[in-house]
């Protein structure tokens, strides 16, 4: 930096034209400084010649430094040729042969002491931190979370036995005309063999479910059942919009846990065959496929 203002110096002081010229010469420092700046940038290209020269406050300060050391006053080279008595020229301990003794470093600061603490930062480095075990569970928690979001749902009913879902259908859709546990209410009773009473065979039940009062009025008959009951005032609903799946596991409810029938997969059977079923053909085969590979006594 220091060098390359310098150069910058010389070349000005160089190209300086005569100050003799008024408007000319004046134009001609403006063209000549203008060249000067440009060149500084395009140095590589205009190969000005390499001049280091040492600015004369430098030297005056070099001269000073010498003669403090008692070096001889002036540099300019004869400092050298000059002999220098030791006896001014050496500091107490050094050896005298040696050229330029290096001056005593300033002995070092004391260390400052050290800055006390804000009362705040003080505060906060008595405070008792978080534990690292803390710092685990917290980033475990996510993990946690998405386990406990993905793993814990209600199981569906693909995950129950024929028997516990057709608990939770009739809990649903039945219970509040039936009664809980098939004793009764607006609708007649289940429990106690009262269904099997009615309909001795499976499929019967499934196709008085899947009509209801109206549709089977319409489609089978006035009266329902071995005993040949009369369709009342009509109150019981169709229930095609169950699946499937659970219109056979409600009726295996109603049968085998209220009134404790023994599974027999030929009284469901016919299901397969009768044409008012033709909407739940497929889904109760399947069902009854997986039935009889083993049956839903559980
Ligand atoms: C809104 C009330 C109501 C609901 C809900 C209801 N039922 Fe009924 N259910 C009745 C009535 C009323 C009868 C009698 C029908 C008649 O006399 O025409 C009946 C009769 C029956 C019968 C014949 C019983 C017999 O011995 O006469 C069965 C089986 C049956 N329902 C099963 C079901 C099933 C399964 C469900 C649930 C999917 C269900 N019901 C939901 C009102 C209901």
């Amino acid at each position: 930096m220091a060098r390359r203002s310098t150069t910058v110096g010389v070349r000005r002081t160089r190209w300086r034209p005569e100050p003799s010229g008024g408007a000319t010469s004046e134009a001609w420092r403006l063209a000549l400084s203008a060249i000067c700046c440009i060149g500084g940038t395009l140095e590589p290209v205009l190969t000005w010649p390499t001049v280091t020269e040492i600015p004369e406050h430098l030297l005056a300060r070099s001269r000073e430094r010498r003669s403090a050391l008692g070096l001889g006053g002036d540099g300019g080279g004869d400092a050298a040729a000059t002999p220098v008595p030791t006896a001014t020229a050496q500091p107490a301990t050094s050896s005298a042969a040696s050229p330029a003794p290096i001056p005593a470093a300033a002995p070092p600061a004391p260390p400052k002491p050290p800055k006390p603490d804000l009362p705040w930062v003080a505060a906060a480095k008595r405070r008792r931190k978080v534990p690292a075990f803390a710092q685990v569970m917290l980033v475990g928690l996510p993990l946690w979370a998405l386990i406990f979001a993905f793993t814990n749902d209600v199981p569906t009913s693909d995950e129950l036995t024929p028997l516990a879902e057709g608990a939770q259908v009739y809990g649903t859709n039945c219970a509040g005309c039936h009664g809980a546990s098939g004793g009764g209410g607006s609708g007649p009773a289940m429990a106690g063999g009262a269904v099997l009473a009615t309909f001795p065979k499976a499929s019967d039940q499934v196709k008085w479910v899947f009509l209801g009062s109206e549709g089977w009025k319409s489609q089978v008959g006035a009266t329902y059942g071995a005993g040949n009951k009369d369709v009342g005032a009509g109150g019981m609903p169709a229930w095609n919009s169950l699946t499937g799946d659970e219109l056979l596991t409600v009726v295996l409810h109603e049968r085998s846990t209220q009134s404790g029938e023994e599974f027999n997969i030929d009284d469901w059977k016919p299901i397969l065959d009768d044409p008012l079923l033709a909407d739940k053909q497929a889904e109760f085969t399947e069902v009854l496929d997986a039935w009889e590979a083993e049956p839903p006594v559980e």
